[in-house]
């Protein structure tokens, strides 16, 4: 007798999504569920982000649910994606920006501590796991975005209704004021102006369809710092800081900073904190269970792991060609590996904020 699909979808609801601590049945991620006379199952379940950290669990998961059904011979899941857009608050005053689902934003107190570095090897790390990603390099008085990806001198083209297009790389959209001034200008912007600008670069860029939007911010936590934050429609603030005590005194002021105007704080990411071989490219945490932890603990925020320091990451920086896009993603090791793997949990951290609307 053939299994009835009530039956299948009943049993899938003791599949628990890891991190979002409900089942996939009343998640609604179960997309197709259809079984054979002979009890073969077909399945598509379709996950918060295709950057999801746990898919092959839940894949597994799932088959061993139908398969422990009497009557199912053989089972076949299809993972699909589909990433939900932020729920910003309406009282906030902050407009989404059409077709742009998640806007987050890379931040750190300190300056020099790699959040350049960190927003565009996690950007195209996130793009290779399948997402529509953009970044916005809204550091307007010392854009990096342009050299970082190899764009220099590049400039963007506008749309027939007044718009501007993002350039392109490594499978990313990229918009920085750096592909409007010439390299040599001095940017001198007052307050006012750099609201004007990070409103223009929000709307009036032709973002198109994006997952996940990576906004570059300057480094303190100023009056400069501040109206950003608080004028775009960040989903979430992603804090970059160095093993030093320096550095994690002034992540503190930046966490406080986004907290202040209600931006929850996706996680923690130490940057230089360990070193990799040069021969071997092996990893070592000099560091370990530094700064970067501790101030996570003390916020309560998850801390989402250490980038070692590498020097081939300056050298793909200065050549334009960052080191994540250099390697096939299942052949990564060293720090692409851990770029990767951050990918993964800043997806999955996306997913459980939008989920729950907590930080
Ligand atoms: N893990 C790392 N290993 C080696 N070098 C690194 C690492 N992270 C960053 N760097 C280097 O450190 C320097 C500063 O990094 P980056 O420009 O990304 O920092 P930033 O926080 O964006 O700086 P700013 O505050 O000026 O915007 C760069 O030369 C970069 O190549
Ligand atoms: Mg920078």
């Amino acid at each position: 007798m053939a299994v009835a699909r009530e039956h299948l979808l009943e049993a899938l609801r003791s599949v628990e999504d890891p991190e979002l601590h409900r089942d996939i049945v009343a998640l609604g991620m179960v997309k197709d569920l259809n079984v054979d006379a002979e009890g073969n199952v077909h399945a598509t379940i379709n996950l918060t982000t295709p950057a999801c950290p746990l898919k092959q669990h839940i894949k597994e998961e799932v088959e061993k649910a139908l398969l422990a059904i009497e009557g199912v011979h053989a089972v076949d899941v299809s993972l699909t994606a589909e990433v939900k857009a932020a729920r910003l608050d309406p009282n906030g005053g902050k407009a989404a920006i059409p077709g742009v689902k998640n806007v987050l934003a890379v931040g750190s107190g300190k300056g020099g501590v790699g959040k350049s570095t960190v927003s565009v090897n996690l950007a195209i790390a996130l793009a290779r796991q399948g997402a529509r990603v953009g970044l916005l390099d809204a550091d307007f008085y010392g854009p990096n975005a342009p050299i970082l990806l190899g764009l220099e001198g590049e400039r963007p083209k506008g749309t027939p209704d007044g718009k501007i297009h993002p350039l392109e790389a490594y499978g990313i959209s990229v918009m920085s004021v750096g592909f409007l001034v010439a390299e040599d200008t001095p940017l001198v912007w007052r307050g006012p102006m750099l609201h004007g600008l990070m409103k223009q670069f929000l709307e009036d860029v032709a973002w198109g369809e994006l997952d996940y939007l990576v906004v570059d911010l300057p480094p303190g936590t100023g009056d400069v710092q501040l109206t950003l934050a608080q004028s775009s429609p960040l989903m979430g603030a992603l804090i970059v800081v160095t093993p030093q005590k320096m550095a994690i005194g002034d992540a503190k002021k930046a966490i406080a900073m986004f907290q202040k105007v209600n931006v929850p704080i996706l996680g923690v990411v130490e940057n230089m904190s360990g070193f990799v071989c040069p021969k071997c490219h092996e990893i070592s945490y000099i560091f370990s269970g530094g700064g970067g932890q501790r101030l996570a603990e003390q916020f309560q925020v998850p801390f989402l792991g250490q980038i070692p320091l590498d020097q081939r990451l300056g050298q793909a920086s200065d050549i334009g060609r960052p080191l994540v896009a250099t390697e096939p993603l299942e052949e990564a090791k060293g720090v692409v590996a851990v770029f990767n793997e951050l990918a993964l949990r800043l997806a999955g951290r996306v997913s459980v904020v939008n989920a729950e609307g907590i930080a």
